[in-house]
């Protein structure tokens, strides 16, 4: 079976059923929407490695890090969780570190917290990477006050008793945090609500969030949990929209069951293959989600955001289970390119994205041991895509051919494609066929261009990972497969592969 894949107008059609190995693709300088950089934002919680022994060494940031997540321009980072921000109060964490609060991460290992990183650090964390700060509130265990007392300690620029307390605690100017979470997973860890009983909230505690002068605030309401509707809808209808930045939606690519997950690198096809069926039923997802938003915000002004996604495996054998620690392959590469692929194409609702959880954490994009860091996979992916950050999409059409196993089928490659500022055309195709080269034939229409320039990334086995011994066995390279032919671009797309192309 074909797909017609014709983005981000949302068609796909079921054409007959044959096996091919090339397929034609097209794009046309049409005016899409702006793919906001923050769809490229990252999630660090309070959570096994990713802050302690991960960002933060006890006393200060680790710059080797810094200066990796500065290379792929991260835009955005979410923090302090996840299930965590229910918990999380943010005075215990403010102040001289040696009378900071001895607290228990009972979401998360039940490990004590020595609070040495809270917000001052973390706002130093997003200064140093130039990043703009996503700040996920309590609503499980805070009140509307707490939430209001750490905005204006956060904001406000004038004299009061918090922004003294700032000043006194080192910091002069406001910071301007604008991204604002009202909660997180409100219908599970952050306090098992009912979508009703959480709209309640969320109009209560979004009342006594101000903007202050020079800060105007986005506010993000807790979204669904995957496929819930129910939770978007009713909240779409009983949530002031008209202080309501985006609604989040949470989805985990998940290879087997929440119970057994699967190995992070002890896989098969049928694995590999089920991963990346999981991966692409997020598009159906957003679909349905933002089909409800558009019956009630038909202008498109509240984003969907989709500030958890990525793939959850087993923990690695040997470690703590709480802590989430998994290795990332070249399928897990895969997976976040075709995930950011679909969330480009639907840029007209997407407004951001947060992949879960940037250091040592579920699908990472830096491993660290000690002293020792290792860039995995997935980081790749950023580095490669970058170049689509707050580009304007371009709509891609095309038939993809199947990726067959075991008498089941998914589209073997999807792709994006945008225009710069400086009007250079970025396309990112992704093959996730294991062992079928695939010609892709794509006409441009209404783009003039001369050169093509492009990466690969790929590599022998779709379990390959890096590791400490061995840190580079997957890496971007040169690509060579692409050539001019007329106007069409004629590109050989290798089994297995992320390719990112430049066309000038
Ligand atoms: O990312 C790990 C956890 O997954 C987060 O804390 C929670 O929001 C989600 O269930």
């Amino acid at each position: 079976m074909k797909k017609l894949f014709l983005l981000p107008v949302l068609a796909i059609a079921c054409l007959g059923s044959f096996a091919q190995t090339t397929m034609s693709l097209s794009i046309r300088d049409t005016s899409g929407p702006q793919i906001n950089r923050n769809i490229y934002g990252h999630f660090s919680e309070h959570l096994g490695r990713c802050i302690y022994d991960g960002f933060w060494t006890g006393t200060k940031i680790r710059m080797d890090i810094v200066d990796a997540l500065k290379k792929i321009k991260i835009p955005l980072l979410r923090w302090p969780g996840g299930c965590f921000a229910d918990q999380y109060h943010w005075r215990d964490a403010i102040g001289p570190r040696e009378q900071r609060k001895r607290t228990v991460n009972t979401t998360w290992g039940m490990v004590t917290e020595d609070n040495s990183f809270g917000t001052h650090e973390f706002l130093d964390l997003c200064g140093l990477l130039g990043c703009q700060p996503y700040i996920a509130g309590n609503v499980g265990t805070g009140t509307p006050e707490e939430m209001s007392n750490w905005l204006e300690y956060l904001n406000f620029n004038g004299k009061s008793t918090l922004a003294d307390l700032r000043r006194q605690n080192g910091r002069e100017q406001p910071w301007n945090v604008a991204y604002w979470g009202v909660g997180n997973e409100s219908w599970g860890c952050g306090g098992e609500m009912t979508p009703e009983f959480y709209a309640g909230q969320y109009r209560r505690y979004s009342e006594f969030c101000k903007s202050y002068p020079g800060a105007p605030l986005k506010l993000i309401a807790s979204g669904a949990n995957g496929d819930d509707y129910n939770w978007t809808d009713v909240l779409m209808k009983n949530i002031p929209l008209r202080r309501t930045w985006g609604i989040s939606m949470h989805y985990y690519t998940i290879v087997n069951n929440w119970q057994h997950k699967g190995s992070a690198t002890q896989f098969g096809e049928d694995e590999y293959f089920k991963g990346l069926a999981s991966c692409l039923h997020i598009e159906d997802l957003i679909n349905k989600h933002s089909a409800i938003m558009d019956k009630y915000d038909p202008g498109k002004k509240v984003a969907l955001v989709v500030d958890e996604w990525g793939i959850w495996t087993d923990a690695e054998p040997g470690t703590n289970p709480a802590f989430l620690y998994q290795q990332n392959s070249l399928r897990d590469a895969l997976i976040a390119a075709t995930s950011l692929n679909i969330f480009n194409n639907h840029s007209d609702r997407i407004k951001m994205a947060n992949l879960a959880q940037t250091v040592n954490v579920l699908q990472a994009l830096v491993l660290t041991d000690k002293d020792k860091m290792v860039l995995t996979p997935t980081y790749h992916v950023f580095d490669l895509y970058k170049a689509h950050q707050d580009a304007t999409l371009l709509p891609v059409q095309f038939y993809s051919p199947d990726y067959v196993y075991d008498g089941r089928k998914l589209p073997a490659v999807n792709a994006s494609a945008s225009r710069d500022a400086n009007g250079a055309v970025h396309i990112s195709l992704v093959n996730i066929d294991p062992s079928k080269k695939i010609t892709v034939r794509t006409s441009l229409q209404g783009i003039s261009w001369k050169s093509v320039e492009g990466q690969v990334l790929t590599s022998a086995s779709f379990t390959d990972i890096n590791t400490f011994d061995q840190p580079a066995k997957v890496k971007p390279a040169s690509f060579s497969g692409a050539k001019k032919e007329g106007n069409d671009l004629v590109v050989e797309l290798p089994a297995r592969s992320v390719v990112v192309l430049e066309l000038k």
